[in-house]
């Protein structure tokens, strides 16, 4: 079944805001969360949370649980290794293409559900297509 909206990074400060947004606006249907740790499944599952597994640092788990998700919210980890974290973001936006994701929306260093944060180092790996609009408000995060 179509998820229309993945969240992943379900598990820490700033997910968790975001799947708590979901779970009061959304069916539960339409959503899941994602864990790079497989193990975190009955967290949600007991919660009644559908779950998916991606972990951004291999192609696999992207590419297997990006699979009939319509809008992807993801949110980056807080590694400081720029190479490293370019490359999380690679993977997740090559296996969304592959997925046939409609949007992708990240949170990052650069944002947050409501507000917009000073440009920082981190917000140089966020990949082009993400760049070009940063989410301002809450309805914007969920617009498809
Ligand atoms: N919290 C805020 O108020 C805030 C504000 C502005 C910006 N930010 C930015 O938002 C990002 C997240 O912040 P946070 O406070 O939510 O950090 P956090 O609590 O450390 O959460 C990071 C999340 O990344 C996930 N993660 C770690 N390694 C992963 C991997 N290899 N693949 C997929 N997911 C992975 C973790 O979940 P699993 O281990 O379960 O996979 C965890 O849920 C950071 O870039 C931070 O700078 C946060």
């Amino acid at each position: 079944m179509t998820l229309k909206y993945l969240i992943t990074g379900a598990t820490g400060g700033l997910g968790e805001q975001v799947l708590n947004y979901l779970v009061a606006h959304v069916p539960a249907s339409e959503f899941a969360a994602a864990s790079s740790n497989a193990s975190n499944r009955a967290r949600f599952e007991d919660r009644g949370i559908a779950f998916r597994h991606v972990n951004y640092d291999d192609q696999e788990s992207p590419d297997l649980g990006l699979n009939d998700v319509e809008n992807l919210l993801f949110v980056s980890t807080n590694v400081f290794d720029i190479e490293r974290r370019h490359k999380q973001h690679q993977r997740l936006i090559d296996s969304a293409k592959k997925a046939g994701v409609k949007h992708v929306r990240g949170l990052s260093i650069r944002c947050t559900l409501s507000i917009r944060l000073l440009p920082s180092v981190g917000s140089r790996t966020t990949p082009r297509p993400l760049s070009s609009k940063p989410i301002s408000s809450r309805k914007d995060l969920l617009k498809s």
